[in-house]
């Protein structure tokens, strides 16, 4: 099939490779010139494990092409993505959908009547609806339109698009929903189920997903506070609780919590809607759960400065600044607000990470940046976990243990063997659990 995908972010870049894989003749539109650029000579404007070896084959097929604008090739798609950013208002709570209407009036100037639009982007309750009344008024007729929300985490895009739980496609009519099932075959032969629903529907199961999601992480969280309160381990509490199958182990990993640019900003959006529908207090709970993610963040630089009595002057050496591992995303990164904070209250922070160091010298935020693990950790007064990367989760604590002044760790993923790093002689703290130390 002809496809034009639509925003080359995260989404856009990993849905393009997805399509041209599946076999579809790919053109991807963006309007930054640099972003084309750079993705048409197989380049990755982000870090994503594998995505960038599968853009150059997909390039090198021939299914895969960039450009910054329609064009008549791209005009004659079978169906158009619109797979671009809805970010966090700044200062406000809701989600900025103009990216979405600039794209799809856009679309609409060359977008033809047998054409389907399909919409990716995360969008409030409702706007797909307005998307068609504003393409109507611009095309003069009715435009085909599906919504078909992501559901891909940073990390494992690409496997996450080529094998999601579920697909879901919201409609007006079924008969849309044809020419989407057909693009995706392959993928549903493979067994994925396929739930075809109403655009409301739709839209609000991306975005109550993203809500459980951040609803489980902060319930977890919460019973750390209580366990921090009350001497109890937060940690053996999640993997008995999670054990029971109705409730699982998944997202109930207790520590410094969610970060990223999709479940903050989402279930802000989400809060923002619910007012704007006149049912806050339906979703009252989610500013709690906000609210509970944020406190984790205090709460470690409480333990920092416990350790350390005072910030000011300490070298404090924090491992891993994205948001997740295997992601150079700083987004409301956890790691990256501790960070940010204890440099504020006068500590020095070295900061390492295997790919996001390049990402955080754009923000040009005061911090040192080492990209040498090992010197990283070098006089360090206190060390901070704060993204469970793979290369932190496999340190030797035996072997590191004369790198620092202080032997302390605070492992803010709750990743690393307490035991190991004990006998290794370091004092190791966790948020969520009450360890003894010697
Ligand atoms: C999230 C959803 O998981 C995806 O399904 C969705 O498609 C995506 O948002 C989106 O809306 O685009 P992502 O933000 O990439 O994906 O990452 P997650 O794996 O969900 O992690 C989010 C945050 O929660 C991270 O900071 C992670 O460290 C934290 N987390 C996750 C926990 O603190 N505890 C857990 O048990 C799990």
């Amino acid at each position: 099939m002809k496809i034009s995908v639509i925003g080359l972010g995260y989404l856009g870049s990993t849905h393009a490779v997805a399509m041209a894989q599946l076999g579809h003749n790919v053109i991807g539109i963006d309007p930054d010139d640099s972003r084309v650029q750079a993705l048409a000579a197989g380049t990755l404007p982000f870090f994503e494990p594998g995505l960038e070896d599968a853009l150059r084959q997909a390039i090198s097929s021939g299914n895969l092409s960039f450009q910054t604008d329609h064009d008549d090739l791209s005009a004659v798609s079978d169906i158009h993505f619109i797979c671009v950013g809805t970010p966090q208002i700044s200062g406000q709570q809701s989600a900025d959908t103009s990216y979405v209407f600039a794209a799809a009036s856009q679309l609409a100037a060359v977008l033809r009547p047998s054409s389907l639009v399909v919409g990716k982007s995360t969008v409030p309750v409702g706007t797909a609806r307005n998307l068609i009344t504003n393409m109507r008024k611009a095309t003069g007729f009715t435009p085909k339109l599906c919504w078909n929300p992501e559901f891909l985490r940073e990390g494992t895009a690409l496997a996450d698009s080529m094998s999601p739980d579920r697909i879901v496609i919201g409609s007006d009519d079924l008969e849309y929903n044809q020419a989407l099932k057909s693009c995706y075959q392959k993928m549903i032969d493979q067994g994925i189920p396929v739930l075809e629903l109403d655009l409301e529907t739709t839209e609000l199961v991306k975005v109550s997903a993203n809500a459980f999601l951040a609803t489980k992480i902060s319930f977890i969280n919460a019973m750390a506070e209580i366990a921090e309160a009350s001497g109890a381990d937060a940690v053996r509490l999640a993997e008995a609780i999670g054990l029971d199958n109705r409730i699982g182990k998944s997202f109930l990993r207790t520590g410094i919590g969610f970060g990223g640019g999709c479940l903050p900003k989402d279930i802000r959006g989400f809060i923002a809607r619910a007012d704007e529908l006149g049912v806050g207090e339906s979703l009252a709970f989610l500013k709690e759960v906000d609210q509970i993610n944020l406190r984790r963040r205090q709460r470690i630089v409480s333990l920092a400065t416990e350790e350390l009595g005072q910030v000011s002057n300490k070298k404090i050496t924090m491992l891993g600044i994205s948001f997740k591992p295997d992601s150079d995303d700083l987004r409301d990164s956890p790691a990256l607000e501790i960070a940010l904070r204890l440099q504020a209250l006068g500590g020095i922070v070295t900061v390492h990470d295997p790919v996001s160091l390049e990402a955080l010298e754009k923000k040009s935020s005061g911090l040192i940046s080492e990209s040498d693990l090992l010197a990283a950790l070098k006089d360090a007064d206190l060390v901070i976990l704060g993204t469970e990367w793979a290369d932190y989760k496999k340190l030797d604590p035996e072997a590191v243990s004369s790198l620092p002044r202080v032997k302390t760790i605070i492992d803010g993923r709750n990743v690393l063997s307490v035991e190991a790093w004990q006998k290794a002689g370091w004092r190791i703290i966790a948020p969520g659990r009450n360890i003894v130390n010697d």
